[in-house]
């Protein structure tokens, strides 16, 4: 049986720096408040006079991971696109990406995960890698959040957390043995879809009474989240999802040479950081700079960190995630 390892990584943020301070010009908030309660200091948003979209983030990100994993656009053999933002309501992104790369008619599928939708993406890539069906797949999360957050006070609890920002990676088969994803682990919940969602624009849009009320200024057409629900559900399944991780290949937290956290909240992190009593250098964190980029933020953080030299040939790499649905899951990796 094979075994899919990354090959190439890559990442794209736009230029555009908005600090918290710049947020006060919309919102009542602070720089304090935001520091305090998230870690976050800035984040990149996409000024709309540029070219940038998610799909488009995500073809830059693309080319920097293909070029990196030594292939060409005709190598990939599949495509895997995560985003909860995509550029238009249907077709997906995954489509966007092809004809972008001006790729030959492969497969493109696209993953509604949330923040969890990278490790869902990496997770169904190594399944078509391990059957033999795919040699190299490219694996994209993408969003972006600044096109669709409240920009006002009512929406602040939300709006200072999120940024936009994209990241791909190359999976590719392997034959070396213990090398490579060893495993990966996905849960959901839905009785919970309500406490971090957008309900506005879904297929809801055509019932009579939504048109109806069709009022850009409806709560409804902008993301909600039950941030403390989501905080208290998000440490008990991160640390579940890094356990199941390590028990199933027989592991110890001392194993574990780098923990790549969903960047939700640094508050988050140096919870899961300090219950798995893991040193500094063994977590890596960037939502200082990026904010929370969904489905985007693990595949950028590993990125940053492996072209920082933080992760080495052998290192044992912990990916874990929470988000929206509930949805969560880790990917266990021997670099
Ligand atoms: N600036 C200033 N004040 C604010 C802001 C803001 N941006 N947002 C909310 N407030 C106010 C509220 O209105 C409230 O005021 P009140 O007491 O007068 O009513 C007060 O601050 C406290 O609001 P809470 O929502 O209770 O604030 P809390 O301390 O819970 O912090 C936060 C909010 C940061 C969202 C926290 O709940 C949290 O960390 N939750 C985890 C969720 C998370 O990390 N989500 C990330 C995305 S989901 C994911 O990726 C998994």
């Amino acid at each position: 049986m094979y075994s899919s390892k990354i090959t190439g990584l890559g990442y794209y943020v736009p230029e555009n720096v908005v600090t918290n301070d710049d947020l006060t010009q919309w919102m009542e908030t602070s720089d304090e408040w935001i520091q305090e309660r998230t870690g976050i200091k800035e984040r990149r948003w996409i000024d709309p006079k540029t070219e940038d979209t998610t799909a488009v983030m995500g073809a830059k990100a693309a080319r920097i991971a293909i070029e990196r994993a030594g292939l060409t656009k005709d190598d990939i053999d599949f495509i895997i696109f995560a985003t909860l933002s995509p550029d238009m309501y249907f077709p997906g992104g995954g489509v966007q990406i092809q004809d972008m790369l001006d790729m030959p008619t492969i497969g493109a599928l696209d993953v509604r995960n949330q923040c969890s939708g990278f490790i869902y993406s990496l997770s169904v890539a190594d399944q078509f890698i391990k059957t033999g069906m795919y040699k190299n797949i490219l694996v994209i999360g993408a969003e972006n959040h600044s096109g669709g957050l409240e920009k006002s006070t009512r929406g602040r609890g939300v709006t200072v957390i999120f940024g936009d920002g994209a990241g791909a990676a190359v999976l590719s088969r392997t034959e070396e043995k213990g090398k490579g994803i060893l495993s990966s682990h996905l849960h959901s919940e839905g009785k919970h879809a309500k406490e971090l969602a957008l309900i506005g624009p879904s297929t809801n849009r055509w019932v009579p009474e939504i048109i109806e009320a069709n009022d850009p200024e409806d709560a409804s057409y902008f993301p909600h989240m039950n941030g403390q629900f989501v905080f208290k559900h998000a440490v008990v399944r991160f640390s579940e999802a890094i356990i199941e991780g390590l028990t199933a290949n027989g592991l110890q937290k001392d194993d574990i040479d780098m923990l790549i956290p969903h960047q939700a909240n640094l508050r988050i992190a140096q919870f899961i950081q300090k219950k798995f009593e893991l040193s500094n250098d063994k977590v890596y964190n960037n939502i200082m700079r990026y904010g929370n980029t969904t489905a985007a933020s693990i595949i950028i953080a590993l990125t940053e960190a492996w072209e920082e030299g933080k992760i080495k040939e052998d290192d044992l790499v912990v990916l874990a995630a929470f988000g929206s649905g509930f949805t969560w899951g880790s990917v266990v990796i021997r670099w």
